[in-house]
């Protein structure tokens, strides 16, 4: 173990402050955005629902919307969690800065570390329901990925092909200097988040499904969602949540909720090896970003998963 970690652990042990180990962002198992949008200029602008051809392939596309947006009703069978994708890819996947749809689907076929090879766009579509929504992904010939394919095609009308466009990534935000604090988090989430997303972190329902969506316990992302990084759920809080009034958390305090989200229960990583968490930390989990899995908080080991 290296002094930085036993540091972080020491450090959470005791008071929740924590000063987690550097970010390794060059692996390419997360989006890292290299791309800026210069002073003056617009975001790749998606085409409007009403320049959809009434045809066949403008039918595939509605359907497509429809699965990203309701995805409980659409694809029910391939979810596991009380997820549809538009809660993290938000405006129905067109939101910059929000890894909208138009930013993804031209970077494909593209290697990911995360599974070591080359993926095409319906196996980075099928990462989405392993992992983000806790599911069995279709198969890659299956209408559900031919539909979110034509969608985010559709979407993508116009953009540059294999060249990255601003706004792909939900935008880094800086870790603070002294570390994240689980105990500082507790208090924002009370005070700025649990209003939606309830007491516990469990959402709010209404008519059999979620409106405000849960952001962990049985039904949210499980542990191997790129959500449960506190650096790229940091990243995606500041620039949109609480829903509305984006922006308006500083860095740290980003962090601090992204941190004391990410520091409860939720389903297992469908990768767990042999049922050791600690061999799962190490194989997955070790480099990837900064995440409390399989380490103590409160004298609690986090990565054991809910159901
Ligand atoms: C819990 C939040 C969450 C949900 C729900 C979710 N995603 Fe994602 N998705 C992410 C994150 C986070 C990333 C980027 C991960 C990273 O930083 O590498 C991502 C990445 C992607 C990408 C690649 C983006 C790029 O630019 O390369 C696609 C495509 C995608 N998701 C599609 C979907 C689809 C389709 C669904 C529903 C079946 C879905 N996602 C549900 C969080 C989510
Ligand atoms: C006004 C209600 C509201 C407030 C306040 C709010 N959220 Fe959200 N949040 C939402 C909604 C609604 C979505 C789903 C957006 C969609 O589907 O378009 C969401 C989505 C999310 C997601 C991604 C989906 C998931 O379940 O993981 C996260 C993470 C999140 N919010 C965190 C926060 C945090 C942290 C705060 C406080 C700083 C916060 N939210 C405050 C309404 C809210």
């Amino acid at each position: 173990m290296n002094t930085q970690l036993l540091f972080t652990l020491l450090a959470m042990s005791i008071g929740g402050v924590a000063l987690a180990a550097e970010i390794k962002m060059d692996d390419q198992s997360q989006l890292t955005q290299k791309a800026e949008k210069g002073a003056g200029e617009r975001y790749f602008q998606p085409p409007q629902e009403k320049d959809l051809p009434a045809n066949a392939y403008g039918e595939l596309v509605q359907q497509g919307r429809a699965i990203f947006v309701d995805t409980q009703k659409y694809a029910a069978e391939y979810v596991g969690n009380g997820m549809n994708c538009t809660n993290c890819h938000l405006d129905q996947g067109r939101k910059a800065n929000s890894a909208p749809l138009w930013g993804a689907y031209p970077m494909y076929p593209a290697y990911r570390k995360k599974n070591d090879k080359v993926n095409s766009y319906a196996e980075r579509v099928q990462g989405c329901f392993q992992f983000s929504m806790n599911g069995t992904p279709p198969a890659a010939n299956s209408h559900v990925i031919n539909a979110l394919t034509a969608y985010s095609y559709w979407l993508s009308t116009g953009a540059p092909t294999g060249q990255e466009l601003p706004g792909r990534a939900y935008p880094e935000v800086p870790q603070p200097q002294r570390g994240f604090d689980i105990a500082k988090g507790k208090q924002i989430y009370a005070e700025q988040c649990a209003v939606c997303h309830g007491d516990d972190g469990q959402g709010q329902k209404a008519g059999g499904g979620y409106v405000f969506p849960p952001l962990w316990g049985k039904d949210s992302f499980n542990w191997g969602a790129g959500m449960h990084r506190i650096n790229t759920a940091a990243a995606f809080i500041k620039e949109s949540m609480p829903l509305g009034k984006g922006g308006s958390l500083s860095d740290a305090d980003a962090w601090h909720v992204a941190a004391y989200m990410n520091s409860h229960e939720r389903p297992q990583d469908p990768r767990l090896i042999e049922g050791s968490v600690e061999k799962t930390r190490l194989k997955y989990h070790a480099n990837d970003g900064v995440n409390l899995y399989g380490q103590q908080v409160d004298g609690v080991l986090l990565g054991q998963g809910v159901k």
